[in-house]
């Protein structure tokens, strides 16, 4: 597995491996790695000849400078982790080779980012655009693999490719769980064991609402009822819980049971923020 740092160092290797006719898959992350990721490397792995992972904390996705500050970083145990998952590559820049000048661009994804974690995270999504349009044209890969778990980056990442035309495949890999259904996150290294237990609440609640759901409960009764239980738990502060189109993150007021939607949730338990989802009919 071999470390490099800039573009310029990228660009010689990949013409070596574009000579071979590989197929490359880029896995781009902020480090803190943990099983949801590996399954990211393993995707890419089966898919293509040649895994590049990306660990860059990119400060402009950080809406909250306590929490970019707070942001676990792990470099040696990420490293040990590729190198055993059988990684090829690992491209961990310096903010200056990332944002060599402050950015003057901003993107606006429209609807798509009116919602949810836009809504909540204002600046965010220009953030993810920016730097997942900067690796893509650094790394040039052939696909890209992302977690379902941030099934809203998904929706932007996707919009990104068309608007641009990036010839970039994307790949979604379903969410990794604890063995309680706690969804795999780098923030969870945050939760004190008594956020911990509270915790399970998003899944717990997620997974609730689905089974509701389709047995023909009312969204409007299940969101109250969700609503309610989180306002009688102490330590956990409800951001939203949503019904939401698959792909279009259209908020619905209703389940139709012949339209793709997931449940969508965040939460700020103790002091970390987490985020889940559940899609209700695939
Ligand atoms: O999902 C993440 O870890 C980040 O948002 C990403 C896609 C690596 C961009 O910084």
């Amino acid at each position: 597995m071999q470390v490099f740092y800039t573009g310029a160092e990228w660009s010689e290797i990949r013409l070596r491996l574009l000579q071979k006719n590989f197929r490359i898959g880029l896995v781009p992350t902020m480090g803190a790695l943990h099983q949801g990721h590996l399954d990211l490397v393993k995707r890419s792995k089966e898919n293509c000849d040649v895994t590049v992972v990306s660990i860059f904390v990119n400060p402009t996705q950080f809406n909250n400078p306590e929490d970019f500050a707070k942001y676990p970083q792990s470099l040696n145990d990420d490293l040990d982790l590729l190198k055993t998952e059988g990684a090829d590559y690992v491209f961990t820049p310096s903010v200056e080779t990332m944002y060599p000048q402050k950015s003057q661009m901003t993107l606006d994804f429209g609807p798509l980012e009116r919602v949810l974690e836009g809504a909540f995270r204002p600046g965010h999504f220009n953030g993810v655009g920016l730097i997942v349009s900067k690796l893509f044209h650094l790394i040039q890969p052939h696909v890209a693999f992302f977690g379902q778990k941030d099934l809203q980056q998904v929706a932007i990442i996707k919009r990104l490719v068309l608007d641009l035309s990036f010839p970039i495949e994307i790949q979604t890999v379903p969410t990794r769980r604890e063995n309680d259904g706690l969804a795999m996150s780098s923030r969870n290294r945050r939760l004190d064991a008594v956020s911990r237990e509270k915790s399970l609440l998003l899944f717990q609640s997620l997974s609730w609402a689905k089974e509701e759901l389709l047995n023909g409960t009312s969204w409007l009764e299940v969101q109250q009822k969700v609503n309610r239980n989180f306002k009688q738990t102490e330590g956990v502060s409800l951001e939203y819980f949503e019904l939401v189109g698959t792909e279009s993150f259209e908020i619905l007021k209703a389940f139709d049971p012949n339209q793709k939607s997931s449940l969508c949730v965040a939460a700020e338990v103790g002091k970390v923020r987490l985020i889940d989802n559940l899609p209700v009919n695939a």
